[in-house]
Order: structure tokens, then C-alpha cells, then sequence
């Protein structure tokens, strides 16, 4: 598959085998990922590889992540729909490894009234942080489907972060995004892409 394939054909995907992903595959993976551009080039993201007991110690928070969250799903989708998102929290679809992205904590307060200028010489390091992470993330999510391996791209981890950062032991860092990664169990459709995005202004 040539990249452009690999970006088309990448799904998110909520359903796994049982069956373990060695570390050596995962160490490829995350390597090749790091060379995500950051801002700055600060690279200040971690990622935690997490299988075993302390993946299901985490997972045990889903539960109140799912409750959390079911008002905002039923709003948006059908009952069918919100029923299966909802199983997905709880047990990630049997993923054996879960990969917890970090960026440092930032603390600060926005007012209503702030102009951009203010707002971003207060938000630009978190901002930039996440955006970087993000970099990393989608090139995990490639570089993945590249190897046959499933992903799904979760923040609904974001409801029970405290939660999770104790079992973890973090305090110093925010979770920013979680990947679920495994053997996919599913060829999900694709989701319908939205409309006219590119707008063209002077070509
Ligand atoms: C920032 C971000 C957060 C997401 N969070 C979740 C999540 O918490 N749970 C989930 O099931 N999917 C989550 N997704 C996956 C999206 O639902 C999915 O990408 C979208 O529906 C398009 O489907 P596709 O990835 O198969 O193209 C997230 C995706 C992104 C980019």
C-alpha cells in the first residue's frame, strides 16, 4: 500500500483478536512514530505502552467514562449505534495493548473576553504540545494499518483521567489521548466524509 492508500484505508477500529503484539513490533512502530514534527521540536510527549493487569486496572475506569459520555451519544446517534461506542469503552474491543500519550501539565485560566493574542500567549504551549502529540498520534495510527495491526483514537479516556493518572502514578503530565492497538477482528465501512472542506483563495 502506497501512503495514500494507507491514509484511505486506515478505520478506526473497535473490535480485536485475542492475540498479543510483540514488543519489538510496537518498539518499530513508536520509533518511526517519534519523528512526528513538534513545535518548537519540543518533543515533549511520552507514550506509555500498557498491557496486562494494569491495562484492565485501567479499563475498570471506563465504566464511569461510559456513563459520563452516554448523554452526549444519545444525542448524536441511534440507539444501535451509542449501544455498541458504549461496549467499546468498557473493554476496548479485547485490544491487548493500550498506548497512553502525555504531554506536560499546563495550568492556566481563559476569560470570555480575552482577544486571540491574549488568549494564545496563554494557551500556546499546551496548544502546541497537543498538536505535536497529534502528529505522533496519527503517525502511530498509520504506521499501524502499514503492519496490519487495527487502532482507534480514544479521548473519551480525557472523563476519567484522574482516575487513570493515579493507577499510572503520573501527576506531572496530561493525558492527552489513549490508542487502543491490536489484530483488527472487524472491516468497519467507512464513514462518510463531510462536505466541501478546501476552499481555494486566489489560484
Ligand atoms: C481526537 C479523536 C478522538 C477520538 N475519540 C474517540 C473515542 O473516544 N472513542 C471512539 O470510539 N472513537 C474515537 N475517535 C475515533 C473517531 O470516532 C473516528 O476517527 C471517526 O468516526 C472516523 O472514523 P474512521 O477513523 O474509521 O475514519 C476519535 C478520533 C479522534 C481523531
Amino acid at each position: 500500500m502506497n501512503l495514500s492508500e494507507i491514509i484511505r484505508k486506515r478505520r478506526s477500529i473497535r473490535k480485536y483478536r485475542d492475540k498479543d503484539i510483540p514488543r519489538e513490533f510496537l518498539q518499530e512502530i513508536l520509533q518511526d512514530a517519534l519523528w512526528a514534527p513538534s513545535g518548537t521540536n519540543r518533543q515533549n510527549w511520552d507514550i506509555y505502552v500498557v498491557r496486562g493487569e494494569k491495562k484492565e486496572k485501567i479499563l475498570s475506569n471506563m465504566v464511569l467514562a461510559a456513563e459520563i459520555f452516554k448523554p452526549t451519544l444519545d444525542r448524536l446517534f441511534p440507539e444501535d449505534v451509542v449501544k455498541v461506542t458504549l461496549n467499546f469503552f468498557k473493554n476496548i474491543g479485547g485490544a491487548p495493548v493500550v498506548l497512553l500519550v502525555y504531554i506536560p501539565r499546563y495550568t492556566y485560566n481563559l476569560e470570555k473576553e480575552m482577544g486571540n493574542k491574549e488568549k494564545w500567549d496563554i494557551e500556546h504551549d499546551r496548544i502546541t504540545s497537543a498538536l505535536s502529540a497529534a502528529a505522533l498520534v496519527q503517525n502511530i495510527l498509520l504506521l499501524a494499518k502499514e503492519k496490519g495491526l487495527g487502532t482507534c483514537w480514544m479521548t473519551a479516556m480525557k472523563h476519567v483521567e484522574d482516575q487513570i493518572n493515579t493507577e499510572m502514578g503520573i501527576t506531572d503530565k496530561e493525558l492527552i489521548s489513549v490508542v487502543t492497538i491490536g489484530y483488527p477482528d472487524e472491516n468497519p465501512r467507512a464513514p462518510r466524509r463531510k462536505g466541501e472542506k478546501i476552499h481555494w483563495v486566489g489560484y
